[in-house]
């Protein structure tokens, strides 16, 4: 795509990959994609925001030189270290030979270790303001958003906060690049939180303190380095990512996500009953079939709402594995504080429930019920399971109130 004009002397210079198939090596992105934003400052000398990742660095210095001849760069700011941002380093170090490349004082040696890349960096302090003549850059520091030498980058003149992972999503940019030019709102929206809930939200206190740290700043443009650029409404996406933030502490909003696994169907037929059951009340319900489903996607669902049930088989007297992967996924996030519920079928043994609440203790869920069944479910045992769906959901519904 041609250089995207943000605002006098800023340009978005991003690249769309729509190649990869798994973010970080485990999050499908093979149907939304993703963008590695970069953009170009220009004051009497040039500054260069985050760069894309070293599969996409062809592409990336193809951009760039829309715009400006590398050679000409004074400087790279390298907001943050991950290898999506920073992946065409060592292309760029020796296509740009007089750029300084500024950094914090933690990502300096991960330059190194990543690059090799030394002797042409320069370490920049928070609250620290580097003169492009015209134009300034002021470099915030927000650890751990999303590793701990994060920084974000500031154009006073111009209001804008290039923010790096904070405020970004998945969702490779069809040309237009701008939260009012949006045609799919919707779809940029759920793929933010999919990408808050896959990679940003362990972090939520160190979000919630850059939150915080950066209200001082006036801003008019929130421009991340994944997804929307936000010029129109900047606020949509700080307010999305508070709340995302808040709730890694604070209740989540009720709702249901049912996690379900079944090996020949018994434990589907109730599945099926249960979410009758919680039907039956005006609750939200997402159903993941957790063996046919990736992770990237049920997490959303477990972040947002308050209630968990879990569905699954005993397997060789442990979890039904696929479920069991996937709650691994939850502790992972720290999925906190849900009520949740269980049912399964059993065989020759039990032990399903045993290790879901093995594998649960770190979440410190609380247990509402379980339903176990040998074999297959009896007209008895389906209105059982439905009778907990209900009860479940009221109860959530009540904790509410
Ligand atoms: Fe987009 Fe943490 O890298």
């Amino acid at each position: 795509m041609p250089a995207i004009e943000v605002r006098p002397g800023i340009y978005w210079i991003g690249v769309n990959d729509r190649t990869t198939d798994l973010f970080e090596g485990v999050w499908p992105i093979t149907e939304a994609g993703v963008s590695y934003n970069c953009y170009l400052v220009k004051g009497d000398k040039t500054a260069l925001i985050d760069m894309a990742a070293g599969h996409h660095a062809a592409a990336f210095v193809d951009q760039l030189r829309d715009i400006i001849d590398p050679a000409e760069l004074d400087y790279v700011i390298i907001n943050h270290m991950e290898p999506d941002h920073t992946g065409a380093a060592g292309l760029l170090a020796g296509l740009a030979p007089r750029a300084e490349f500024l950094l914090s004082a933690k990502a300096e040696p991960l330059m190194s270790a990543y690059y090799g890349l030394t002797g042409r960096t320069r370490v920049v302090g928070d609250g620290e303001t580097v003169s492009l003549g015209g134009l300034a850059l002021q470099f915030h520091m927000v650890p751990f958003v999303h590793w701990p030498e994060t920084m974000v980058t500031y154009v006073p003149e111009h209001r804008v906060l290039f923010s790096c992972d904070a405020f970004g999503g998945y969702g490779a940019l069809p040309g237009r690049v701008f939260d009012d030019q949006c045609v799919d709102m919707a779809f940029y929206t759920r793929e933010a939180l999919r990408y808050y809930v896959n990679i940003v939200a362990r972090f939520s206190g160190p979000v919630l303190r850059a939150i915080d740290k950066l209200k001082g700043l006036d801003i008019d443009v929130v421009a991340p380095s994944h997804g929307l650029v936000w010029r129109e409404h900047p606020e949509r996406i700080v307010e999305l990512y508070t709340r995302w933030a808040q709730l890694a502490t604070q209740p989540a909003d009720p709702g249901v996500t049912l996690i379900y696994g079944s090996m020949y169907g018994n434990t589907e037929r109730m599945m099926n009953a249960v979410a009758e059951g919680v039907s039956h009340t005006s609750l939200p319900l997402e159903i993941f079939d957790a063996a046919r489903t990736h992770a990237s996607y049920i997490l959303p669902a477990l972040w947002m709402h308050s209630g968990v049930i879990v569905g699954a088989p005993t397997y060789e007297v442990s979890l039904f594995p696929p479920v069991a992967e996937m709650l691994g996924y939850a502790v992972h996030k720290r999925i906190m504080n849900r009520k949740a519920a269980y049912f399964g079928s059993y065989g020759w043994s039990g032990g399903a429930l045993r290790e879901l609440k093995e594998i649960a203790e770190p979440l410190k869920w609380d247990w509402f019920d379980a339903l176990e069944f040998n074999g297959a479910p009896t007209r008895e045992t389906l209105r059982q399971g439905e009778a907990l769906g209900e009860r479940f959901a009221q109860a959530l519904l009540a904790s509410r109130e």
